[in-house]
């Protein structure tokens, strides 16, 4: 599985508004009823994009990722606009994949056609759920129907689609989660991603889960969501590629491998993460969450950078086994030596092989069996200590 142009720098440009505020999300993505003044956000995003590329100048962008927040609330024109304005300081690789990300509401499925015509070739839709029930649950905005027709207009105007699921919901059996996902497969092409249900703290969702008023299933139950999520999906030709995500071969999302093969990656807007190789040392960079805070910083200085860290050399490798081991593909123990000025402890390594829970491959790459996927965090914190 090589899908990239080698070595990948990726570009991903955070929208931070959203129609209403989903109470189990904990994304930077924030509601302003007065309106959004799209014109000012396009100049600030020009000026952090000059400003990124003066730290890296010179590179091959192979993929552009427009994620939220609901980038689908944007313009056409400010979607293109900020793809000149990637072009006018990076090479954009032809061919590079674009993707935004789309609220499956009919007000935005019209916008989809003047997406593709901005340069934009791939959209991933928040679909959440096919049950009209779980989705008012959600705080969705829209129903089942509205976001099969959705997916239906994407279909027809995008050769590359993807949409989300979110499943381990409450009082979800195995039986509705299996007939929901053979239905979502259906309407799939190329593409799932697949997420369990996280009770994130701070949301209104976690005050209800710690009140008893909403119970999601407990850990057994969870085990058998997820191990009936991969046999439907391997079943119909949608293996999964990453933890929660499921493609045919080839049809991986190229922008998220770009995060996690470990390679270069900037991070435009608001709250925007980035990693950046300057000088033999790679930085990871942060922005100011806060959109108006974002602008007025971006306006005053010409980006909105809230941290620029050179990561140690412990720290690139931890980073690399944390993103490595969620892929099927696995990590290179030899680039982990590298980066890590020491290797991997054969001792913990033939434990965890006993236990089933990783497995080396023939190429020497290590991988996480998808008995271990469920204790992944358990098995990197392992393999790093
Ligand atoms: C940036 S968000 C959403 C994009 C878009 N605004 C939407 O809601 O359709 C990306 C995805 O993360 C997933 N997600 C967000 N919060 C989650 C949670 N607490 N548990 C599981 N999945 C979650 C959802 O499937 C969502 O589509
Ligand atoms: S799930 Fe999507 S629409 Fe809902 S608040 Fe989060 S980013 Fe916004």
């Amino acid at each position: 599985m090589s899908l990239t142009h080698e070595p990948a720098f990726g570009v991903y440009l955070h929208w931070p508004f959203c129609l209403s505020k989903c109470p189990y999300c904990d994304f930077n993505s924030h509601v302003r009823h007065g309106g959004i003044d799209e014109a000012r956000y396009v100049r600030a995003f020009a000026r952090e994009i000059a400003a990124t590329a003066e730290r890296v100048p010179g590179r091959v962008v192979s993929t552009i990722f427009f994620g939220g927040g609901t980038p689908s609330l944007m313009q056409p024109s400010t979607v293109e606009a900020l793809l000149n304005e990637i072009a006018k300081h990076w090479i954009i690789l032809p061919g590079a994949e674009v993707t935004l990300e789309a609220n499956p509401t009919s007000v935005e499925a019209e916008r989809f056609r003047g997406y593709r015509a901005a340069g934009v070739n791939r959209v991933s839709l928040g679909v959440q759920s096919l049950d009209d029930t779980s989705l008012k649950e959600l705080g969705r905005l829209h129903t089942a129907r509205e976001a099969l027709d959705a997916v239906a207009i994407a279909r027809s105007i995008f050769t590359r689609y993807s949409f989300d699921l979110i499943y381990a919901r409450p009082r979800q059996t195995p039986q509705q989660w299996a007939t929901e996902l053979r239905l979502a497969i259906a309407e799939a092409a190329e593409h799932l991603s697949l997420y369990q249900l996280t009770i994130e703290p701070g949301t209104p969702f976690f005050a209800l889960h710690r009140a008893g008023k909403i119970a999601t299933p407990d850990e057994d139950t969870g085990r058998v969501l997820y191990d009936t999520t991969q046999e439907i999906c391997a079943g119909a030709g949608l293996p999964a590629y990453e933890i929660s995500n499921h493609a045919r071969p080839g049809a991986e999302c190229r922008h998220n491998l770009v995060y996690w093969r470990g390679h270069e990656y900037a991070g435009i807007g608001p709250g925007a993460h980035g990693r950046l190789n300057i000088g033999g040392v790679r930085y990871a960079t942060e922005t100011e969450k806060r959109p108006e805070s974002w602008l007025m910083r971006v306006e005053a200085g010409g980006h909105g950078l809230t941290v620029n860290e050179p990561l140690m050399t412990g720290e690139q490798a931890d980073e690399y086994l944390l993103m490595g081991l969620r892929l099927a593909e696995g990590i290179d123990p030899e680039r982990y030596q590298k980066l890590a000025g020491r290797p991997l402890d054969e001792k913990r390594i033939s434990i965890l092989k006993e236990e089933g829970a990783i497995e080396s491959m023939a190429d020497g790459r290590l991988r996480v069996t998808l008995s271990g996927f469920p204790v992944l965090d358990a098995v990197v914190a392992d393999l790093a200590a």
